[in-house]
């Protein structure tokens, strides 16, 4: 299914000069380009209405739903700038599949896969301009979907939007790659059994804010999150978590309870082409702490669109330390991160054909 798109540009785009000195130094999710995408559902009507419209705030009845019971999902994505002008971006079907998988669960309507990549197509080509080039910069998407419905009875939303916005960035993390240290969290929880922890929506990232204060305050960058039983490793505060033995074996939590990360599969399909070995499992604290010791975990990475790949110095918590803060990043980690960004900004070829020029 596909919509026609209404474009309304902006009248008052950012200034060229400005523009120019917020791609020479994006952040992480600071700035926003000149457009926006947005596309409405009824129950009754379906999909309509797509329109690329100038940036700016949202008018919304306070009674609207998702203000009030969370009814929201997201997705996360880049567009990459080569050397030679053109932009792609990174395996969007896969995105367009986790959004439907998460609308499911969230009982949002099922917004069909060739629209959503329209959406990113329309707004990255009107915004074109954004996109940084150079080093390690990209063109942030982030594709949500709202219920809108003015009704405060708790029931699924007759009224959604659908929408996309952009924004230049650059690193997640301040210092770039360098190694971060994380912290455990043993209080809290992410995720339970049968809730909503494979599915990407705002509640998942907002039971993670009062653990991650706790880790910043504790000098580390992330939070770990266990599972319900306080044994098994399960995802960080918005990244998953990879370990790597010194044999070469990459090993990863396998849990319905996190989300299904597309950088993930991505590093470890990459792996495997290279020779390494994949495991998916539960993965113990227990394993990380002993392997550690003992020699045979010699490196650990955190890994999503926005981060990339970002290797662990160690894990913290109040009882111990796993592994060395100042331990530098691990060559796992690096020649994996190299092979991922490689392909990314066309430096390498594709063997799977994840890249979609737009
Ligand atoms: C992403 O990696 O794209 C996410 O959505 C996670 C968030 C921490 C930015």
């Amino acid at each position: 299914m596909t919509l026609e798109f209404t474009l309304t540009r902006n009248a008052e785009p950012v200034a060229d000069d400005v523009r120019a000195g917020v791609l020479a130094e994006p952040g992480f999710g600071k700035h926003f380009t000149d457009h926006m995408v947005s596309i409405d559902w009824t129950a009754d009507g379906g999909w309509h209405d797509a329109r690329i419209e100038p940036y700016g705030p949202l008018q919304m009845d306070p009674a609207s739903a998702v203000l009030h019971y969370g009814q929201e999902i997201f997705e996360g994505m880049k567009a990459y700038r080569r050397d030679d002008g053109s932009v792609w971006t990174f395996r969007p079907d896969q995105n367009a599949k986790r959004l439907q998988r998460s609308a499911a669960r969230l009982a949002l309507p099922q917004l069909p896969e060739e629209l959503f990549l329209e959406a990113i197509r329309r707004l990255v080509e009107v915004d074109e301009a954004w996109v940084p080039d150079g080093g390690e910069d990209s063109l942030y998407l982030r594709p949500f979907m709202i219920a809108n419905e003015v009704f405060l009875g708790v029931r699924a939303a007759q009224t959604v939007r659908f929408m996309v916005i952009a924004s230049p960035a650059g690193p997640y993390f301040a210092g770039g790659v360098k190694p971060v240290s994380i912290w455990l969290s043993r209080e809290y929880n992410r995720a339970g059994k049968g809730g909503t922890g494979a599915a990407k929506c705002g509640g998942n990232y907002a039971a993670s804010l009062l653990p991650t204060q706790l880790a910043v305050a504790n000098g580390c960058a992330q939070v770990l999150f266990l599972n319900e039983e306080g044994t098994d490793l399960e995802e960080l505060g918005g990244m998953n978590v990879v370990l790597v033995k010194a044999d070469g074996t990459l090993i990863t939590p396998d849990s319905d309870t996190i989300l299904d990360g597309v950088t993930r599969n991505s590093l470890l399909q990459l792996a495997a082409d290279e020779g390494h070995a994949v495991e998916r499992r539960p993965v113990t604290l227990a394993e990380w702490r002993d392997g550690v010791a003992d020699g045979t975990i010699t490196e650990a990475f955190a890994c999503g669109t926005a981060a990339v790949l970002t290797p662990i110095a160690a894990l913290r918590s109040p009882d111990e330390t796993i592994g060395d803060p100042d331990a530098p990043a691990g060559p796992v980690a690096l020649a994996l991160r190299k092979a991922l960004t490689d392909i990314q900004y066309g430096r390498a070829e594709d063997p799977h054909g994840w890249m979609v020029q737009l």
